[in-house]
């Protein structure tokens, strides 16, 4: 099992709309997935039709010893099940900082399903939260839709500030005791062609940020009916060029993720 999360210090950069649409793309071909909303928003969870509901509320979710099991749900896409959010979530820091070891919690999730899935894609809220360490310490990668502008590009090197940072806190995850801390994968969200701007920020990515993902997603009105029409975009717009491009983004996810050897594919 490898696990992804959708990542950004900021908000609206399209973290929920790629963890849709590659969980989709995973499923398709042929990837057993688990998506974990993890945004008291639910807005993944609404795009799977689901109900946003945490049975017991996120005290249970983050306390219950029998993991995430029985709040998992089947999505009407074949090969992909969902933990869903609901407002609750908002308390997420709350409970994991009543836990024993908080930044271990998620990763202490996820692990009696190990064997059920191939992948499991994190859909994160934005911001830098006690949740997000336990994000980081449970993570193998995060993928990181970044919007071509100057401000997102920043948060980009605030994030790998954050994580040097914090590499010499996490305990070891990988049983070596060696501090664990995951790639991190950006990738190029809402480009728009026709302004210069954008050209100038994705050449600068190309030249300094070397494990960026080649492939960008257009900014596309299709992309936005996601909410409208709940379901990932290949459901809705099949031949749609922001379809492709989330499909070769997972193609090129997978091929890191899965190449050997593993630790090739760095931040
Ligand atoms: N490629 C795209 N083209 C056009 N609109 C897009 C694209 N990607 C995302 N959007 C739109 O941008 C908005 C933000 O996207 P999304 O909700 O995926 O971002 P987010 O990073 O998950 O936001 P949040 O931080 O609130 O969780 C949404 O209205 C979405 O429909
Ligand atoms: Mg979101």
């Amino acid at each position: 099992m490898r696990t992804i999360a959708l990542y950004s210090i900021k908000g609206g950069v399209g973290k929920t709309t790629a963890a849709v649409n590659l969980a989709d793309a995973a499923a398709r071909s042929g990837t057993r997935v688990l998506l974990w909303d993890l945004d008291a928003q639910g807005a993944a969870t609404y795009c799977f039709r689901i109900r946003p509901h945490v049975a017991g509320g996120v005290r249970d979710l983050v306390r219950g010893s029998d993991g995430l099991e029985r709040h998992v749900r089947a999505t009407d896409r074949t090969g992909i099940d969902l933990v869903p959010a609901d407002v609750t979530l908002r308390h997420l820091d709350l409970h994991l900082d009543r836990t024993k070891k908080p930044t271990r919690r998620i990763h202490r999730l996820l692990e009696p399903l190990r064997e059920r899935y191939d992948l499991v894609v994190l859909d994160c809220p934005p911001g830098v939260t006690l949740a997000t360490e336990s994000v980081f310490a449970a993570t193998d990668v995060l993928v990181v839709p970044t919007v071509p502008s100057t401000l997102s590009r920043r948060t980009l090197t605030q994030l790998t500030d954050l994580l040097d940072e914090l590499v010499g806190r996490l305990p070891g995850g990988d049983g070596s005791g060696h501090p664990r801390m995951p790639a991190v994968w950006p990738f190029v969200s809402m480009l728009d062609r026709r302004r210069s701007l954008h050209h100038a920020v994705v050449a600068e990515l190309i030249e300094h940020v070397p494990a960026l993902l080649p492939t960008p997603v257009p900014t596309a009105s299709v992309v936005e009916r996601i909410g409208v029409e709940r379901a990932p975009l290949a459901a809705y717009a099949p031949r749609h060029p922001a379809t492709a491009a989330f499909d070769e983004l997972w193609a090129e996810i997978a091929r890191r993720l899965w190449l050997p050897p593993p630790a090739a594919a760095t931040r």
